[in-house]
């Protein structure tokens, strides 16, 4: 098969991508086991892309049993060079609206005991993760949103996404903390992620789909699984003209991202 640059990772609400043409369903075994289902390899205007779900089709995945490295290694072995995430959020900032979208440009790691390394095991590497999405990739996709001018839907550049181990959502507490720390948003996937695909070369950004207030805004009921699925299918539709979007101008100009090079330095362990 030939190289596959992009790769998309659908999260709650996005389990298909609709204008996939010529689709190929790739089961890939990989060192790390399974990924979360079959890697869908199709085309969008032209370019071939893989799309996974992150849950599984079924959506039979928590957060903390994803299978994060074999889903990033899978990506790798097709060649995905650019990944883009589409994840469902709660909103920690009032003027973050469900429905909005949010293209975050820095993470909080309040997970516990995830496999965040495809290091180890006599190989000792550090990657860089001061800006843990690339920032070239990010601009593409927040460009994207833009030029489409979607109705009702505010667009947010940067912004601190909470990555939470879940699966309950947080408590009040635990909400109002997240918003002293002045973060935007809230869910329960990208970090891991976001790390693993530093480690694995792969330029990463996230879309993130506001769903809900989490539990901390007092005009608002707190955060259902409900309240996450409605308003992520209502979403759904403009989330998959961003990806599209984003496809056709990263396939006309597919932006040098520091990713690309993030293990140069990063690895101590000599090679012999
Ligand atoms: N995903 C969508 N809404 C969320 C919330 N409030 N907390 C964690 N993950 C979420």
């Amino acid at each position: 098969m030939s190289q596959v640059k992009i790769g998309i990772l659908g999260g709650s609400g996005l389990y298909k991508m609709e204008a996939l043409k010529d689709i190929e369903e790739i089961q890939i075994e990989t060192p790390f086991g399974s990924p979360s289902d079959a890697l869908i390899v199709g085309t969008l205007e032209g370019t071939r892309v893989a799309f996974l779900a992150r849950h599984g089709r079924n959506h039979h995945l928590l957060p903390s049993e994803l299978p994060f490295r074999a889903n990033i290694y899978a990506m790798k072995s097709l060649g995905v060079e650019y990944l883009i995430s589409a994840s469902a959020v709660g909103s920690l900032q009032a003027e973050m609206k469900p429905l909005d979208m949010v293209i975050p440009d820095q993470f909080i790691d309040r997970t516990f005991g995830r496999m965040g390394t495809f290091f180890g095991d006599g190989i000792v590497a550090h990657v860089a993760f001061g800006d843990p999405v690339c920032l070239q990739l990010a601009k593409v996709l927040g460009d994207a949103v833009e030029s489409l001018q979607l109705e009702g839907v505010t667009l947010h550049r940067g912004g601190t996404y909470v990555c939470m181990e879940g699966p309950a959502f947080s408590t009040k507490a635990e909400s109002n903390l997240h918003r002293s720390w002045d973060a935007s948003v809230i869910g329960m996937t990208n970090l891991p992620e976001a790390k693993l695909a530093r480690e694995a070369e792969i330029a990463y950004a996230t879309l993130a789909l506001v769903t809900d207030y989490d539990c901390w805004h007092p005009d608002h009921d707190s955060v259902t699984v409900e309240m996450v699925i409605g308003n992520l299918q209502r979403n759904a539709v403009n989330a998959q003209k961003v990806i599209l979007e984003t496809v056709r101008r990263l396939s006309k100009n597919p932006p040098v991202s520091d990713a690309h090079s993030a293990l140069k330095y990063a690895i101590l362990t000599p090679k012999d």
